[in-house]
């Protein structure tokens, strides 16, 4: 690894989105995943909104058929900015203005075909170019009291450069439904990744440290993803590809301290929408008052 490419900023930051989301349907029919709300904010915001806050300028989604309304969401909406302006509704307007990256700083390309993660990562190659990128899967929803998971990871990645990923603990019980990481020794604040295993067996796995869907790579991972041959469930698999580049670079984790909710799967996203509603002000009370009469019942 070059010294060359351990100080080069992370500018640009990917968001792959043409999953088809057979675990949600029938809501994910017409619906993509990524617009499903938690409490009044969809999915995909919630990983944007992560982004800005670690500095990413630029904001590339990978798309896919019946995934238009992602790149509504993201534009201005003149009729419903007049009628809000009409109303004096300036938190409104405010909120609106908020959730949107600055004009220009936007990029939509397609993925043609649903071929897997890592072939969704290799459509934004031409617009990434050759520099370092973060890698966010916006159905892993985070949340913690200690900033966003991909800051930290721009911390760790400011320390260590090369290739950097955001893991966290599981059940060991759950480590054959996850990647996991073995751990080297510590650099700075975060340790040396020596091996990565996707989805090994109970008992064989070399940690309990899962990949929970932030990443720093290096632009050398597209050229290998664009002779990756299908690994599991016949798809192009990320995790292939990062292993061959662990062969030439180095690979750090960073060990997120939060909760991560995979808001693919009906509870990880039930679980989501009770976890930021409790927590947050104005919802909070009269939610949690609404769970604990429930469970009187
Ligand atoms: P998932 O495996 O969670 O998404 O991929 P999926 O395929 O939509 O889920 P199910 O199993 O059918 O319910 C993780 C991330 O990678 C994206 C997804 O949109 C999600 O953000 N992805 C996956 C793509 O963009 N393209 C693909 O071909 C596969």
């Amino acid at each position: 690894m070059s010294a060359k490419s351990k100080n080069r900023p992370v500018r640009k930051a990917v968001f792959p989105v043409a999953g088809l989301g057979t675990r949600f349907l029938p809501a994910t029919k017409s619906v993509p995943k990524e617009m499903l709300t938690i409490v009044d904010m969809p999915v995909i915001q919630y990983a944007v909104n992560e982004a800005r806050e670690a500095g990413i300028e630029h904001f590339v989604f990978v798309t896919g058929r019946n995934k238009a309304v992602i790149e509504d969401h993201f534009d201005v909406q003149p009729e419903l900015r007049q009628t809000l302006r009409a109303r004096d509704k300036s938190d409104m307007l405010d909120l609106l203005a908020n959730s949107q990256p600055e004009a220009g700083r936007t990029s939509f390309t397609r993925q043609q075909d649903p071929l897997g993660l890592g072939h969704a990562v290799w459509c934004a190659r031409d617009i990434v170019g050759d520099e370092p990128f973060a890698l966010l899967l916006p159905d892993m929803v985070m949340q913690s009291d200690k900033g966003g998971c991909l800051a930290s990871l721009m911390q760790v990645y400011n320390q260590t450069g090369g290739n950097v990923i955001a893991v966290e603990e599981c059940a060991p019980e759950e480590v054959s439904s996850y990647g996991i990481v073995e751990l080297g020794k510590t650099v700075g604040s975060g340790f040396e990744i020596t091996d990565m295993v996707e989805k090994p067996k109970v008992g064989e796995a070399p940690s309990n440290l899962y990949i929970n869907g932030r990443y720093i790579l290096q632009p050398e991972i597209f050229a290998l993803l664009e002779n990756q041959k299908t690994g599991a469930g016949g798809e192009i698999q990320l995790t292939d590809a990062m292993l061959r580049l662990a062969n030439d670079q180095p690979f750090f984790g960073f060990t997120f301290e939060g909760d991560t909710f995979d808001c693919g799967s009906k509870e990880g996203f039930i679980a989501a929408n009770v976890s930021f509603a409790l927590r947050r002000e104005d919802t909070g009370p009269i939610v949690r008052k609404i769970i604990e009469d429930m469970l009187d019942r």
